[in-house]
């Protein structure tokens, strides 16, 4: 393990957004990272900020997706040759890429065209996809701990439809152990019979894309859904019994002030959501904003700046942490009684993901890897009896503790003991410049073997965790 040193990312100060980035949510879904990107999404490791200097960039993968190349594809294989590696757990993505509107601000690879064809090819081909994992080693004989469907809108599909590639999963891997199966949902896309067969099906956890409870913030953004429905599907899905609910929400939409801001923290707070995940809004260059903006000449995206994000994210925390949360990662309150939230925990901890779909990426035995990131292309393969992986990247042992430890972070703390013990170097020897930087500025918190950022540190996580990267990996490309 070598020791970084610190290195500075240059900046520049204006006063809005960066067009850049990309923020995680995405196959790994929305909490945190996971799941699918958008391959023509860019992200660079010099985000810019007002004042700072430098920017704030979701990190939801290490190293970044610019490494990952075709030519490591081959070492995927082999690591799906070989038997899994003792005691670790596995996890199931699948991306589901249909959504009813494309949303002004998303970068993910969704597709609003597709009939109901379409969507059966492609349920065959997830179906084709995970029976041929199963087959490997690697995973041949696991049960998953938890099933995530991220997207795009995995609401989108119908009853009978989520019906058919459920059952379809559970015959090729039985998920009777797992503890957690999360769907993610546009509100207008629910009603109460779909939600009830969510539930038949054995879904235990729904995460609502919300965003905002603005009609007028909401139709602005292009998103397909307006408040009524939000309160309509929140109450049926409470009705039905879903053990867990997440919101997600958007700090910096268009057009949000901070008296919008205020009262969609307040109607939050007064749905009592299990957990709350708070996105700061970022603007890739894939997105209709973007677009929008080359159209018009303008530099700055025309949303709030880092430094009002920040502060506008760490106000709900504080007004959700009156009202019984507690903060749960740098994105992320929960219900001081809610379950753990299984997916982000593996993420963040190096637990198997085994990702199945279109542009969805995965991490099998130390394995980065990601599909093909086009519908068609992504069929062809799959249904012709092929492989979908586009990319892959194999993780050095020292890149695997990289990885977990900054995104451990992501959770607001680490325990620097546990490291030790797992990888036998202790982070603050093997990162010690970084952690001295840190302490400079204020925003580390030592108490015993439990390193932990202050909320400043924590508003700014995707930041600070780039200085645990090798340099070469603190500003390439990152899609
Ligand atoms: C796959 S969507 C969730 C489910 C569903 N598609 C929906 O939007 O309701 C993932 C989440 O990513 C977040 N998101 C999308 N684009 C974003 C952006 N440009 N900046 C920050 N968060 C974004 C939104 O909070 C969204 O709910
Ligand atoms: S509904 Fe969700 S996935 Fe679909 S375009 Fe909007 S934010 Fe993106």
């Amino acid at each position: 393990m070598t020791t970084l040193s610190l290195k500075q990312l240059p900046g520049n100060a204006t006063t809005g957004s960066s067009v850049g980035a990309g923020s995680g949510c995405g196959g790994g879904g929305c909490g945190d990272g996971g799941g699918s990107g958008d391959a023509g999404t860019t992200i660079v490791g010099k985000p810019s900020t007002k004042d700072t200097g430098v920017g704030n960039y979701f990190v939801a993968n290490y190293p970044p997706f610019g490494f990952w190349k075709p030519d490591h594809v081959g070492a995927f294989v082999d690591a799906l040759d070989r038997p899994a590696r003792p005691g670790v757990d596995m996890g199931i993505y699948a991306h589901i890429p249909f959504c009813r509107k494309r949303c002004h601000f998303c970068y993910f690879r969704v597709y609003t065209d597709k009939n109901a064809r379409d969507i059966r090819s492609y349920i065959d081909a997830l179906h084709a996809e995970l029976a041929d994992f199963a087959r490997r080693p690697a995973i041949s004989g696991r049960k998953p701990k938890f099933v995530y469907f991220g997207g795009g809108t995995p609401s989108y599909l119908s009853a009978e439809q989520l019906k058919v590639l459920f059952e379809g999963m559970k015959r090729i891997v039985p998920w009777d152990e797992a503890e957690e199966v999360t769907l993610e949902c546009e509100p207008g896309t629910l009603n109460d019979q779909k939600l009830r067969a969510l539930k038949d099906l054995g879904v235990t956890r729904l995460s609502m894309g919300i965003e905002h409870f603005d009609d007028y913030v909401l139709e602005v953004n292009g998103r397909a859904h307006r408040s009524k429905e939000i309160w309509r599907a929140y109450e049926y899905a409470r009705e039905i019994g879903f053990d867990q609910v997440n919101i997600d929400l958007i700090a910096g939409m268009v057009e949000e002030t901070d008296q919008r801001w205020r009262e969609t923290v307040a109607k939050a707070i007064a749905l009592k959501p299990d957990a709350v995940t708070i996105y700061q809004m970022e603007v890739p260059y894939n997105t209709t904003i973007y677009k929008r903006m080359q159209e018009t000449g303008a530099l700055v995206a025309p949303v709030a700046d880092w430094e009002t994000k920040r502060r506008w994210v760490s106000e709900a925390f504080d007004e959700f942490c009156r009202s019984g949360y507690r903060v749960a990662a740098a994105t992320t309150v929960v219900r001081e009684d809610s379950k753990p939230f299984l997916y982000r925990k593996g993420l963040f901890d190096g637990t198997d993901i085994l990702s199945i779909g279109v542009s969805s990426f995965g991490h099998i035995s130390g394995v980065n890897y990601q599909n093909q990131h086009d519908f068609q292309p992504y069929l062809d393969k799959v249904l012709g009896g092929e492989m979908a992986t586009f990319r892959a990247y194999p993780l050095s042992r020292d890149e695997v503790y990289t990885r977990e430890l900054a995104l451990q972070f992501k959770s607001g703390l680490i325990d620097a003991g546990a490291f030790a013990r797992k990888f036998g170097t202790d982070p603050r020897l093997a990162f010690g410049a970084v952690f001295d930087s840190w302490r400079r500025r204020g925003v580390l918190v030592e108490s015993g073997d439990v390193l932990s950022v202050t909320r400043a540190g924590l508003m700014e996580i995707d930041r600070l965790i780039y200085e645990f990267f090798r340099p070469e990996h603190q500003t390439g490309r990152y899609a």
